[in-house]
């Protein structure tokens, strides 16, 4: 009696220990048992320098924990990245690690994937409907909560402006959740008032330099804070500003890239989210071999995809701006400081 007891409860601790854990498939092509596991990564882009790291960081760690990777990148073609994912699996691949430019329609690679017991990740931007097995990225609806709040601490007052990314990309919604989550109750109190909101088609900087200069126009250049979604959408925005206004409207983004590191030492971009890549890549890469082998990934968050609650590995976002250039990408190597201040006279450089 004593026994059954013991056993019975160790049985209850595993299946809570387990539900937040996701597993591969026991049989199928995701079932690797012997040799190195076969990755395939499509990705969406390798517009933005962020998703050149990602690539660099998947290859490394492939190369690291001796799994063989194939790269295929679709330039945001959804038929090339549909295409693209077939070819990886009649190639064989053991798990597939999918950055989808259309998040709808990525569905239909995870039901072809697992039509083939190929276990699929979603890397960084969530595949919507769909039975995906695993979802790796930063908490997105906080990185829009970073932007809104920065925004609001330091222009708590005026018009602001709202520039999305694209909005097939559920980066791009979720973001803009997080902003209007922090910014509605500034808005009912009547202390800023959103003058424009708009998606940047493909978050490309020329769509948002476009939102920028009708919002400049409409309100005579009377503008306090652009909340763009990201760094290339800031850029836009910034470009758009006449010389008297840059530095004096407050500009956010995301991504930390070089260039927008340098505009907020130059004053030109306030503030942009920082998102140390090799996290995200090397968990994709971990997880991807586990999956493929059958092996359990301890996955304590879920997110709803709109038919199952995805298990999911979330990372930290940070806010970066000109006063903590030096203890974030610079400390972590992320950018050289040379290259940050390339366009500020080497003796206001910080100290190292
Ligand atoms: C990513 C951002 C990136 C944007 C454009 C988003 O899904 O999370 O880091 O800037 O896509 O590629």
């Amino acid at each position: 009696m004593k026994i059954t007891t013991k056993l019975m409860f160790s049985l209850f601790a595993a299946t809570l220990l387990c539900s937040a854990c996701v597993k591969g498939p026991e049989t199928g092509r995701g079932a690797k048992t012997g040799g190195p596991v076969r990755i395939g990564f499509s990705m969406d882009t390798l517009k933005e320098e962020r998703w050149q790291r990602d690539k660099a960081l998947v290859e490394q760690r492939c190369k690291e924990v001796g799994a063989e990777c194939e790269i295929q990148v679709a330039n945001g073609d959804d038929a090339v990245q549909t295409k693209q994912c077939d070819n990886l699996l009649t190639k064989g691949v053991n798990v597939l690690i999918v950055a989808p430019h259309n998040g709808q329609i990525a569905a239909s690679i995870v039901e072809a994937a697992h039509k083939q017991g190929v276990p699929v990740i979603s890397y960084d931007r969530l595949v919507r409907n769909s039975d995906v097995d695993l979802y790796v990225a930063h908490q997105v609806v906080k990185i829009g909560q970073m932007q809104a709040q920065y925004a609001l601490d330091h222009a708590p007052k005026g018009n602001y402006v709202l520039i999305g990314g694209s909005q097939t990309d559920n980066n791009a919604l979720l973001l803009m959740e997080g902003q209007m989550n922090v910014l509605q109750p500034a808005i009912d109190k009547g202390q800023i008032k959103i003058v424009t909101k708009q998606f940047a088609r493909e978050w490309l900087a020329s769509e948002a330099l476009r939102i920028m200069e009708d919002a400049l126009t409409k309100n005579n250049n009377d503008i306090q804070a652009v909340v763009a979604s990201n760094d290339g959408t800031a850029g836009g925005g910034v470009s758009a500003l006449p010389p008297q206004l840059v530095g004096h409207v407050l500009v956010t983004g995301q991504d930390a890239s070089l260039d927008a590191v340098q505009r907020i030492v130059d004053g030109k971009q306030t503030m942009t989210v920082y998102k140390p890549i090799q996290p995200l890549a090397f968990a994709a890469v971990d997880s991807a071999v586990k999956l493929a082998r059958g092996e359990k990934v301890d996955a304590k968050d879920k997110i709803n995809n709109g038919k199952i609650d995805v298990p999911s590995l979330l990372f930290e976002p940070m806010v970066l701006d000109k006063d903590n250039v030096m203890q974030t990408v610079i400390k972590d190597g992320y950018h050289k400081l040379e290259d940050v201040y390339k366009n500020v006279p080497k003796d206001q450089w910080p100290k190292q």
